[in-house]
């Protein structure tokens, strides 16, 4: 047997000072629909989330709430996990920051870096954006302020270790030049190209101001910075630099990075170039999406318009806000959420489009044919059409879903589901069910609606995948698993004499009025 492509996604590790909003829900699903659509499509996926659990912010809040920073973290982390089981997120692992697994490969990084001269010790005079964890020289502020999320900064004077990002800078140029899909989208690209040629300044790698963190090895008074700590995750949770690295040999260098636009310069600047350091190979992508924003501004507890995905999964189920998530936000751009729009979404394209086309289908399957799928007998104008979209769908949705377009990829499908549904008021079966002529008609009619509809159900899998297993018993195909794969997705594989089971509708209609009062 050929060996399987491997395909190794990751989602950042999020920071448990606080449970997540639908921001990050975003992120986590994109991932997941990208890692459900490798498995789909034969890959040996590796798909890693995480809790990035150490710093300054951290320790502050859980202080400030009379616990020890694990209690803290250990809380809040098991509020992420219920979270990602809640939206379906099929994760093959979880790393915590705070794990033996990880500090053994940052402790042995940086230690490695220092003996090689890349880090060295100095003192340094600056200012922390704690908010942000990160470090800033009196040039780059703007106003006295963080440049990144425009909050006070404090002033520092301590002794701290550097690492030489800027020997590595042409190297990095030059392999972000090679690899054009390495950045994506082009937007985030070229500004990281033009922060690079702006010139690097040495990054402070340590602190001495507060202590959780992993410790310098040979300075137990410093802690590690965290952005060196966190990105770490990716390989630490592969085994990397363990005795057992098969899972480190099998899937680096990692296919994508899936980040939000905030991260793109750690993970497309310094961790590069902490791998090149290192001597490990660059990982092949970093794509970073664009925000989801709210009228009232950032999402903030203090604003009190934090958008809790758990309360709006309650109400709406995975499937529907997985969908909205994944169709409102095309590559690297930024939408608005709001309540209004994914209510819309669900009443248009999951119960009107999909869900219709499920129900006329098998409906008129029980109403005509007793609930049997008959074999096609008499084809005629708009059938092949119809079965050529169904037949490049795939294709091109794979396209798509290469180019990590997944809203694309969504609009594709849904292309086909209306063409299916134009198929059924030009073929109108009612008409053809009245004339006992037409009856070889009226079967080849509804054989191709029930096979437009199992191709649906294949192609809509990784982006709603509670929905396959609610779709298969109506067809008729639960028992055929050999059915449900994307290799099976070949005009006409769909058995002829199957029994039917018409169920409650896939999604039904809901009331905009009710759903949304206050
Ligand atoms: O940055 N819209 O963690 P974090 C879209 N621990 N995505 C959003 C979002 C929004 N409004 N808000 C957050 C960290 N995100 C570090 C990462 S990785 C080695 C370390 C998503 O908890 C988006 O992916 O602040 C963003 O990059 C991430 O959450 C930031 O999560």
């Amino acid at each position: 047997m050929p060996e399987r492509k491997t395909f190794y996604i990751t989602t950042p590790i999020y920071y448990p000072s606080d449970n997540l909003h639908i921001g990050h829900a975003y992120t986590t699903v994109a991932a997941d629909a990208l890692a459900r659509f490798k498995r789909l499509t034969g890959c040996e996926v590796r798909f890693l989330t995480g809790s990035d659990e150490h710093g300054q912010k951290i320790e502050r809040t859980a202080r400030a709430s009379r616990q020890t920073p694990l209690e803290y973290v250990d809380k809040i982390v098991a509020g992420f996990k219920r979270l990602w089981e809640a939206l379906l997120i099929s994760y093959d692992d979880f790393i915590r920051t705070t794990e033996e697994r990880h500090k053994r490969v940052v402790q042995a990084i940086f230690s490695r870096l220092y003996e090689q001269g890349d880090i060295y010790k100095a003192v340094y005079e600056g200012w922390y954006c704690t908010p942000c964890e990160t470090m800033w020289t009196q040039g780059r502020l703007e106003e006295g302020k963080c440049p990144d999320c425009g909050r006070p900064v404090e002033k520092v004077a301590e002794e701290s270790y550097f690492f030489r990002m800027s020997k590595y800078a042409d190297r990095l140029l030059q392999y972000i030049d090679e690899h054009p899909d390495f950045i994506l989208p082009v937007s985030r690209r070229n500004e990281m190209i033009s922060f690079i040629k702006s010139g690097l300044e040495d990054l402070c790698v340590s602190r001495t101001t507060f202590d959780w963190g992993i410790p310098v090895p040979f300075d137990p008074g410093h802690v590690i910075y965290v952005w060196v700590d966190a990105l770490t995750n990716y390989i630490s949770a592969l085994g990397y630099g363990s005795e057992d690295d098969a899972l480190f040999k099998k899937f680096w260098p990692a296919d994508v990075h899936i980040v939000g636009k905030d991260i793109v310069r750690f993970h497309s600047v310094i961790w590069p170039i902490i791998l090149m350091a290192a001597g490990i190979e660059l990982p092949r992508q970093v794509m970073g999406h664009g925000w989801l924003l709210l009228e009232s501004g950032k999402m903030s507890k203090s604003r009190g318009n934090v958008v809790d995905p758990l309360v709006l999964i309650d109400k709406y189920g995975p499937d529907a806000i997985r969908y909205y998530l994944l169709r409102e936000m095309p590559l690297g751009v930024d939408v608005y959420y709001s309540e209004e729009a994914l209510v819309e979404r669900i009443n248009q394209d999951l119960a009107n489009d999909l869900g219709n086309l499920v129900s006329r289908t098998l409906g008129m399957v029980d109403k005509y044919f007793q609930g049997k799928i008959l074999p096609p007998a008499e084809s005629a104008e708009p059938d092949q059409e119809l079965v050529e979209l169904a037949e490049e769908t795939p294709g091109a949705v794979e396209d798509l879903m290469d180019k990590r377009e997944i809203a694309g990829a969504l609009a594709a499908i849904w292309r086909l589901v209306g063409r299916a549904n134009k198929y059924v008021d030009e073929t109108a079966p009612w008409a053809l069910s009245k004339d006992p002529e037409k009856r070889g008609r009226l079967q080849t009619v509804l054989y191709n609606l029930a096979e437009c509809v199992r191709f649906i159900g294949v192609l809509i899998s990784p982006f709603l995948p509670a929905t396959p297993p609610r779709l298969w018993p109506q067809l008729g195909i639960a028992d055929r698993p050999d059915l449900q794969t994307w290799d099976s997705l070949q005009w006409g594989r769909l058995p002829q004499n199957l029994a039917t089971h018409r169920a409650e509708a896939l999604f039904p209609r809901i009331d905009p009025e009710k759903a949304l009062q206050k």
